[in-house]
């Protein structure tokens, strides 16, 4: 197999906007309880916050972080969260109980300790509407004077949260959603929720809802109907997007990323007719705020059963990643890299236990999944730089679900401090990829790379074996009349910085 990638200093795609490396935590399973939150844990702080958590949330190197919801959020009481009366609730969504001992405050103040990181708060438009949505951005954004600023107030938070970004809902078009929609009826409810939003604060940026899989039967169609109505008062439209090896065939997941490529070039489409239908000079971005590899016919998905077991905190989506599935994963961070340019925000699903690039046990340790790896990696070379319009050659080869599609995928970043970092996939499962990168100009002499590969594919880290999948040091890259060279291993993740 053999690749090119051909990079010229003179075209520039996109700044990557810092949010593309958001993360998401809902009320799941053990995503906030004996996660992020576990009074009593050896290592938790007088807030109940894991330390041992929050040191890894940092190295991972994640921006905004979505909250609560996801499903749960449909059939959400924000006032639960809130103030000294917490009580025990129905969580339909993953028939759990809900014990709203974590709200709002202790996700604020769990931000300011992970480094202040921006918070992307959901509105429940599944159960409720427009009054709730406007009474929590009244309680977040009006810094006093009114019931519901004052109530915030008396609970211990006297500036206001100043939320800047909000979701209009979760999957409205999912039939599994609580309160389910039809793009019709979801898009007027988000076009008056979101305008009236906007009298309250006019700066929010508003992400209406789009698909929540590519494969959704109402796919383009929902896209079309919600953009018409809302585009004037909305800033993003999400897209959702889960990948799983299916009946064995590895080649089509190595090639996962294809189809996160054509959904968001799809849905950049549809913004763009919607734009010329309304002769609107508006933009609206793509809010990728749910993607992972997730095994979602797997037994860790199902929820638990009977009119009398409402678990708290059960075991849920426990997925336990393999190199493949970082592979994979790295692929998809290249994608969403690859279309900066529409892709404006994006939330990794999620941060903690639930599908999960960190994972931990009750009382116990906390360890990186091999996801954790291309994440952090990716988010330290490329958070504040710019994409390249690079052109890339790459032999292709045949799957049973994409059909032909390049073997070798890659992007090319040019950091602040003008080193040049490349993010390249090689997704044949059993050939070496022969792969160079032409540089722009430039007294270029150092390079290093960072490689994620393994002979068995399905090697995974456990609480026993922690560190059994990494990224190894790769020394194979050469530099030579400004063109790197380098042999990618079958099914690898790799990062190359040039200085
Ligand atoms: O991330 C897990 C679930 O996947 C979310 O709750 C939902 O939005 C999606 O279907």
């Amino acid at each position: 197999v053999s690749a090119q990638l051909a990079i010229d200093g003179d075209f520039m795609k996109a700044a990557v906007d810092s949010r593309l490396f958001g993360s998401f935590v809902e009320h799941l399973g053990r995503c906030v309880y004996t996660g992020i939150y576990e009074p009593g844990h050896p290592t938790a702080d007088a807030d109940g916050f894991r330390q041992d958590v929050i040191d890894l949330v940092k190295e991972l190197g994640a921006t905004t972080i979505r909250y609560p919801g996801g499903n749960f959020v449909s059939g959400y009481r924000w006032e639960d969260g809130v103030g000294n009366t917490r009580p025990n609730r129905l969580d339909t969504a993953w028939h759990s109980t809900e014990s709203n001992e974590f709200g709002l405050h202790e996700m604020v103040k769990w931000l300011s300790r992970i480094g202040g990181n921006e918070l992307m708060e959901a509105v429940n438009l599944g159960t409720r509407g427009t009054e709730e949505a406007l009474q929590l951005l009244e309680y977040t954004n009006i810094a006093e004077g009114t019931a519901l600023s004052d109530e915030r107030r008396a609970n211990g938070a006297a500036d206001p949260f100043n939320i800047k970004m909000w979701c209009l809902g979760n999957e409205m078009d999912g039939p599994w959603q609580l309160g389910h929609k039809t793009a019709h009826e979801y898009a007027r409810l988000a076009a008056i929720t979101a305008a009236g939003m906007r009298q309250i604060d006019p700066d929010l940026e508003l992400v209406v809802c789009g698909s929540s899989s590519h494969s959704m039967p109402t796919f383009g169609a929902w896209e079309q109907t919600v953009l018409e109505e809302t585009f004037e008062n909305v800033d993003f439209i999400s897209c959702h997007a889960y990948y799983q090896a299916e009946h064995g065939d590895m080649e089509s997941f190595l090639a996962s990323g294809v189809d996160m490529d054509s959904f968001i070039k799809e849905v950049a489409s549809i913004i763009d007719a919607t734009a010329a239908k309304l002769k609107s000079k508006h933009s609206v971005a793509i809010s990728f705020d749910e993607w992972n590899v997730w095994y979602q016919d797997a037994e860790p998905s199902r929820s638990p059963e009977g009119l009398g077991n409402w678990p708290l905190a059960p075991h849920l989506l426990e997925d336990t990643y393999t190199a493949i599935d970082a592979v994979v994963f790295g692929d998809l961070l290249i994608t969403l890299l690859k279309n900066a340019d529409r892709v404006r925000a994006a939330s990794l699903a999620q941060l903690v236990n639930v599908i999960a690039p960190i994972m931990t046990e009750p009382g116990g340790p906390a360890w990186k999944q091999t996801i954790f790896h291309p994440f952090a990696m990716t988010a330290r070379l490329a958070k504040d730089g710019t994409v390249f319009d690079a052109q890339q050659v790459s032999q292709q080869h045949e799957t049973a679900k994409y059909g032909l599609v390049d073997t070798v995928n890659a992007v090319s970043v040019l950091g602040r401090d003008g080193s040049i970092s490349v993010f390249v996939v090689n997704r044949s499962l059993h050939d070496d990829a022969e792969f160079s990168v032409k540089l722009p100009d430039g007294d270029f002499t150092r390079v290093e790379m960072s490689t994620l590969h393994e002979d068995d594919v399905l090697a995974a880290n456990t609480r026993e074996s922690q560190n059994r999948v990494v990224l190894h040091n790769n020394t194979d890259a050469r530099i030579k009349d400004g063109v790197v060279k380098v042999t990618l291993p079958p099914a690898s993740w790799s990062a190359i910085v040039v200085k």
